[in-house]
């Protein structure tokens, strides 16, 4: 037999250091079907409205098949866009002197924000812990990630004015409400707070938001675009993106990035040279969804099964683990985030964890650097509330085994 050496590839630089994702490689140990995943940051699969997905894709393919099977703009069909931009100034939103993109997903907007703006060095600010996902795009763009700590109030976004950056800044990136992976929320006072340090400092501020449809308790923020409307100066400073992922289907692949008109017409140059555009046969799908008046109700479904979920998590932990864990119950989104007071190491905790049965991701996995280790994520939404108290009894007898127990 003989034995070639590996081929010796030269990647890039940045594609050279990224990290295999932690989150990739776990999603593949808790697939098998004992292992009770809080792992993934799946939407629950069983309440897709696959009616409603079916007859949207029907009434494309029998009415309106040209557009959706032909070429479209880069910027998004236009039925879609319609559709997106009624929701935004439903919520608030006005587009005057913005321009809404279809993307592929709300990834894609970051990786558009990231070769719009971002050069060797270049500076984001963003939470720490933060969303892997963006970590990896603005890496790969070759930025320098910074991180803000959070609190009860989400991101300590007052840090900026202090914290000693290598140069300034050119992008904040925040996911605003019930954040990937802490769960925290940014306070109505930190957004303006926020709002007038960007109008101040000319820095760009990218508002994430795929899981405000989520929420289920408490009161609804207004979004970081919509407020940077009534501050001074503020609007040509803030972007916003979200999605459709969390509210129909991931694998629509469907996102929008609302940005003021001058970077628009950028950011679509550079959607021009990825992919041309979005594919538009799930676009027209989801135009045709979005019109059919079946999202609210869905919606409403979606909503009412994860609260179930995300209370009948917080029970089992609290009464398994009482003062042992520490954690905030957040009013929505898809994640528990939780510290050990213990100490106990997560990352030593989930081989143990995988033995019992179930699945986890460590703290560590949302950290760029000086990552903490006593630290995890939940995932609420995929589990039934019994899959998810037994999860949380396996969770204890791994952590009880680990201790000696
Ligand atoms: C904070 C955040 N942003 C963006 C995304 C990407 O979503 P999509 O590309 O499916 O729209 C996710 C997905 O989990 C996320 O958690």
């Amino acid at each position: 037999m003989s034995h070639q050496a590996a081929p010796a590839y030269a990647l890039s630089t940045h594609a050279a250091s990224l990290r295999s994702s932690d989150v990739r490689e776990l999603l593949r140990a808790a697939q098998q079907a004992r292992v009770i995943s809080l792992a993934g940051g799946l939407p629950a699969p069983e309440l897709f409205d696959v009616d409603g997905v079916r007859a949207a894709t029907q009434a494309v393919l029998e009415q309106s098949p040209a557009a959706a099977l032909q070429y479209g703009l880069t910027e998004g069909q236009p039925a879609l866009r319609a559709a997106l931009e009624a929701r935004e100034r439903a919520a608030g939103l006005s587009l005057a002197g913005r321009s809404l993109l279809v993307t592929t997903g709300s990834q894609q907007a970051l990786d558009i924000v990231a070769r719009l703006l971002l050069d060797e060095g270049d500076v984001v600010v963003m939470q720490r812990p933060g969303y892997l996902a963006a970590l990896q795009t603005f890496t790969l763009a070759g930025a320098r990630c910074i991180g803000l700590e959070e609190d009860e109030e989400g991101a300590r976004v007052e840090a900026l004015e202090t914290m000693q950056l290598p140069r300034k800044p050119k992008l904040v990136y925040l996911v605003t409400p019930f954040a990937n992976p802490s769960g925290a929320t940014l306070s109505l006072r930190r957004r303006r707070w926020l709002l007038q340090w960007a109008a101040r400092h000319g820095v760009l501020v990218l508002e994430d938001d795929p899981y405000g449809v989520l929420r289920t308790e408490g009161q609804e923020l207004p979004g970081l675009a919509a407020l940077a409307q009534d501050i001074p100066g503020a609007r040509d400073w803030c972007g916003r993106t979200s999605t459709l992922s969390k509210a129909v289907a991931p694998g629509l692949r469907l996102g929008w990035l609302i940005l003021p008109r001058p970077l628009a017409e950028g950011a679509a140059r550079v959607k021009q040279a990825m992919d041309l555009h979005t594919p538009s046969f799930t676009q027209e799908i989801a135009a045709r969804y979005l019109d059919s008046g079946r999202l609210e109700p869905h919606l409403a479904r979606v909503r009412a099964a994860y609260r179930e979920r995300r209370r009948a998590l917080c029970a089992a932990l609290r009464e398994a683990f009482g003062a042992a864990l520490e954690f905030r119950e957040p009013e929505g989104g898809m994640f528990v985030w939780a510290r050990f007071t213990d100490g106990t190491d997560t990352r030593a905790l989930l081989p143990l964890a995988l033995e019992q049965g179930m699945a986890f991701v460590p703290g560590d996995a949302f950290y760029a650097e000086a990552a903490p280790r006593d630290r995890l994520r939940l995932s609420f939404t995929t589990e039934t509330p019994d899959k998810l108290r037994e999860g949380v009894a396996r969770l204890h007898a791994a952590w009880a085994a680990m201790h000696g127990g």
